[in-house]
């Protein structure tokens, strides 16, 4: 247990723990994307299923939401989450960057960082590199008295992350290293490379313990991690356990049985490990990120990935299989372990209908304030890095007329005089519209554009959001724009107009919820401890809220069809609910399950 200071280093075979051989047993969990109150569940289950480590990254973007922010309360509290390790006798390793990765919205890199142009992206140019000594300069107090040196659980840190699938400046993996050691860390630095010549040769500095990341072929791995790491110890810093999700898609599942073996031959032969993830949580808020290789595939709100801990930290036939190969390797009794029984379940509460609903148009003056501008700007020109933009001009035409845009992130839904009239989507590489015939009459034409998660791999990281280029009608540019990005994170006044309404209603149920509108129903529970499983499988695409937190996204398209309710955000009287739905709900009803409901897999 870290309690007193101790030396951590990398020895000639093996990691060093106060000069013995000690072998990392670690398991991945993202602070950000778990509830603080369930921080020490998992961690205790990580330490159960025969781990000594917890390994973080840290999430710049979501600490800091505007170039002056660093926020560190509740579920950005890192220093807790760090203490919390600690006080259940585990190590930590820590990653901040400042690219993540991570499925996470913008690979985890501020958007506000490139509104000035030539702006670099993870190399040396120094307006980017000035960010990155101030982001670091935000963390130095949170981590560099929580080192093992001093007393605390850090063991290990990483800088930047798979530089070699990126990058090949070597002159910023020096400065992030310099920069690491300028803050005060003074515990050995890793990097994390896939098991690719170029990408091992590329991805890191001689001065930098080099690991690998990859869940299959281990032996091979290895070898290749051998070649460019001679000596010290091998890690496999992610070791891939199951995968992600993204809409559209099916719910990724990997075997347990072959993942234990992968582990077995991985342990055999001496190496550490992280496994990625351990327990993956979700991607509450518009945290999520996306992958395009060719088309935009947006990240889903759940982040189970098939984990060892499912996305509400029950342990799955995974964490057993697992759980039998670390038992001998971490001295463990093969048949303790948590209660098989799942965590606190509850019955689930009885359907409740909405009590009021609002159109999206009606409370847009408790949403921002509109700008006008010529041409349409992007959201980011804006200063709005997540969510919605509603984009307004006046078009008359005669007959029939083709709207088109440039390129539209992400999606687009198209109003005349607020009658829907069609959607354009980045996935489908949508560009045009042809509108309803016209009579020469003036009409409101209103674009309400979702930012759906920015891509956190490869080269569109921190590309704006929102209309791009220029828009046009038969050919013609369409000036005179009025823009209001949505400000969602407080949805109180969006509550407080729904909650009138209700009042109006005295009580009479809407029946119907017709898109874009928010919807709010109101619940009580007999018990607040367990967690609930919002149904969403008869709504068409939105967000949902719950007690003013921002469960996430979800959409009929799938593969998801729960979200994720935390126990600690409910109460036993008067829970609120509050949907923004884009399009339409088959059933006005909110409905909750007593499990997660993933969707499909493969067949
Ligand atoms: C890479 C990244 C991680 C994550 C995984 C896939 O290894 O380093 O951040 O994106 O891929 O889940």
């Amino acid at each position: 247990m870290p309690t007193s200071a101790l030396r951590f280093a990398i020895g000639d075979d093996d990691f060093l723990l106060d000069g013995e051989p000690f072998r990392i047993l670690s398991g991945a969990l993202h602070y950000f994307r778990v509830h603080p109150d369930q921080w020490a569940d998992r961690i205790v289950k990580a330490r159960e299923m025969g781990l000594n480590t917890i390994e973080t990254y840290v999430a710049w973007n979501a600490h800091s939401p505007r170039p002056d922010a660093f926020e560190t309360e509740g579920r950005l509290d890192l220093g807790r989450f760090l203490d919390t390790v600690a006080a259940h006798g585990m190590y930590a390793i820590v990653r901040p960057g400042p690219y993540i990765c991570a499925e996470w919205d913008n690979g985890g890199l501020p958007a506000w960082l490139f509104e000035r142009s030539g702006t670099g992206i993870r190399d040396s140019e120094p307006t980017y590199l000035a960010a990155v000594e101030d982001y670091y300069g935000h963390l130095a107090p949170i981590l560099a008295p929580r080192q093992i040196d001093r007393g605390g659980p850090i063991i290990l840190m990483q800088v930047e992350n798979e530089y070699g699938a990126y990058g090949q400046d070597k002159e910023y993996l020096r400065k992030l290293t310099e920069l690491n050691r300028r803050i005060g860390i003074t515990v050995p630095l890793i990097t994390v490379d896939q098991p690719i010549d170029e990408m091992l040769e590329l991805g890191s500095l001689p001065e930098l313990h080099k690991t690998g990341s990859f869940g299959s072929r281990v032996g091979e791995r290895l070898d290749i991690l051998r070649r460019y790491q001679p000596t010290g110890p091998l890690m496999c810093s992610e070791f891939w356990i199951g995968w992600f999700d993204s809409w559209g898609g099916h719910h990724h599942t990997t075997s347990a049985d072959e993942a234990a073996r992968n582990l077995e031959e991985l342990l055999a032969r001496g190496a550490s490990v992280n496994i990625y993830m351990f327990h993956g949580g979700t991607n509450f808020g518009f945290t999520n990120g996306a992958n395009d290789k060719g088309v935009y595939a947006p990240i889903v709100t759940g982040y189970d990935y098939d984990a060892p801990l499912d996305e509400a930290g029950n342990p799955t036939d995974k964490y057993w299989a697992l759980r039998d190969v670390l038992a001998k390797y971490a001295g463990l009794d093969s048949a303790g372990g948590p209660d098989e029984a799942p965590g606190p379940r509850r019955a689930e509460p009885p359907a409740v209908g909405f009590d009021a609903t609002v159109p999206l148009w009606q409370v847009l003056d408790v949403l921002g304030t509109p700008s006008v501008h010529e041409q349409p700007p992007t959201a980011d020109e804006l200063g709005h890095y997540r969510g919605f933009m509603l984009y307004r001009t006046e078009i008359a035409y005669r007959g029939a007329a083709i709207l088109r845009f440039e390129e539209v992130r992400d999606r687009a839904q198209v109003f005349l005089d607020r009658g829907a009239v069609g959607v354009l989507a980045r996935d489908h590489h949508d560009r045009v519209l042809a509108l309803p015939a016209g009579d020469g009459a003036s009409r409101v034409l209103e674009v309400l554009v979702e930012d759906q998660g920015r891509v956190d791999y490869g080269r569109r990281i921190g590309e704006p959001k929102g209309l791009i280029g220029p828009a046009t009608l038969g050919g013609a540019p369409l000036a005179g724009w009025r823009v209001q990005p949505l400000e969602l994170d407080d949805i109180e006044p969006v509550a407080a107009a729904l909650r009138e309404a209700a009042t109006g209603l005295e009580g009479e149920a809407p029946e119907l919820v017709v898109g874009p509108a928010f919807a709010r129903a109101v619940f009580d529970l007999e018990e607040t401890a367990a967690d609930l499983f919002l149904d969403t499988s008869q709504w068409g695409k939105g967000v949902a809220w719950l007690n003013g937190f921002c469960l996430g996204r979800y959409w009929s398209r799938g593969p998801q069809r729960t979200l994720y309710v935390p126990g600690p955000l409910l109460r036993e009287q008067g829970n609120e609910l509050i949907v923004l739905e884009l399009h339409a709900a088959a059933d006005a009803q909110v409905r909750f399950t007593t499990s997660l409901s993933l969707g499909h897999t493969e067949v």
